[in-house]
């Protein structure tokens, strides 16, 4: 038996977590900074930086209390090195540095993308983990970072075979709201908006699809695009706009239609690499993945014979519980870290993971 405390801060939420074997969540905080950064329509790092070093010691004695254990009953401290903005990954990495020097416990960085696959895998689903059915699995990461289609296989080998060549699913959510006036973060408003409209009314552009008749480079065949796609909508707001402010009903149809073009690039790819590379699980995770109508198309596309994973909404968000999950396992391996590790802000390759195998 091992409990591990997780802790998080690669972007605007400061969250720690009790997990026990990888498995079950004994408590999971997080405190989130949305109010203060939507003043500015957007993370401001080094505001989300003096914000976890604000909330840091509260919410990890918080998860600490509320799992009704004290440090000396955790077996290692498991916290996120990257990727994410520097300023506020390195208040987590220094906190955790220095609670597990003064107490004495092993440290382990974990990286972040792993963790939001992770997250689909925290409680019921760890069984899936050690299932021979599982694997080979394709990974859909969605986030404000990240738009990656990874794939891990049973001995844990993994390769990411596609990503965004310019902003990430979220991001284009993000701004797309901003532009639109709608406030941030962009993702859940738009869903919300979205309800309202019809997803046909207009037709925005599904970049690195084949779809403008020229054929498609082989090397983008799984990767993403999506500036095109915001820079459409700015062309097409401006012409709703040339007479007078657009009506709601306007704007509902054009976000509906928005969401549309992203939710429909991501299943047609998440479909076409399952294809490819025939994974037995499809997995869907990352801030972006609370979206209904994204989880309802990949249900409605998910080909008999492949099992779709979503992770749960809680988990889907940043948390410290999935960087908790993934440390217990590097624990376990005995992958334990220095207390020199560095942060970093960028995706670096992954070859392995080292949740299976
Ligand atoms: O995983 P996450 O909390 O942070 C990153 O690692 O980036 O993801 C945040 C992203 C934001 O872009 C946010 O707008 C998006 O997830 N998001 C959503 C929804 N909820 C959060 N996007 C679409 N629909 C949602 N319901
Ligand atoms: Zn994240």
């Amino acid at each position: 038996m091992a409990l591990i405390l997780g802790i998080e801060t690669s972007c605007d939420e400061t969250a720690a977590a009790v997990v026990r074997d990888g498995v079950e969540v004994i408590s999971n905080v997080v405190a989130s900074q949305i109010a203060q950064h939507a003043v500015h329509g957007g993370v401001v790092p080094e505001l989300a930086a003096r914000e976890h070093l604000k909330a840091m010691n509260p919410v990890v004695c918080s998860a600490l209390r509320e799992a009704n254990v004290t440090m000396r009953d955790i077996d290692a401290v498991a916290v996120t090195r990257g990727p994410g903005l520097m300023p506020a990954l390195l208040v987590g990495l220094n906190f955790t540095k220095g609670l597990a020097a003064a107490n004495d416990k092993p440290l382990i960085g974990v990286n972040h993308f792993l963790g939001h696959i992770y997250g689909a895998f925290l409680e019921e689903g760890n069984k899936a983990l050690n299932s021979a059915d599982t694997w080979p699995m394709l990974a859909l990461v969605v986030s404000g970072g990240h738009t990656s289609l990874m794939v891990i296989n049973a001995d844990g080998t993994a390769k990411q075979v596609g990503m965004t060549i310019d902003d990430a699913a979220g991001e284009a959510l993000d701004k797309a709201a901003k532009l639109l006036g709608l406030g941030y973060p962009g993702g859940p408003i738009m869903e919300k908006t979205a309800r309202n409209g019809d997803d046909t009314k207009y037709k925005f552009p599904r970049p690195l699809c084949g779809a403008s008749g020229k054929p498609l480079a082989p090397e983008h065949k799984f990767n993403f695009s999506f500036s095109g796609v915001k820079t459409a909508l700015l062309y097409h707001w401006r012409k709703l706009s040339e007479n007078g402010e657009p009506t709601e009903q306007q704007l509902y149809d054009t976000v509906a239609s928005y969401q549309e073009a992203v939710v429909d690039v991501l299943c047609r790819k998440t479909m076409s690499a399952a294809q490819e590379f025939k994974v037995k699980t499809i997995v869907l995770c990352g801030g972006v993945a609370c979206n209904g109508v994204l989880r309802e198309r990949l249900e409605l596309k998910c080909p008999v014979g492949v099992t779709l994973r979503l992770a749960q909404r809680k988990y889907c968000t940043d948390n410290a519980a999935m960087i908790g999950g993934v440390g217990y396992h590097s624990f376990k391996n005995g992958q334990i870290d220095d207390l020199d590790i560095d942060a970093f802000a960028r995706l670096p390759v992954i070859s392995q993971v080292p949740f299976i195998g």
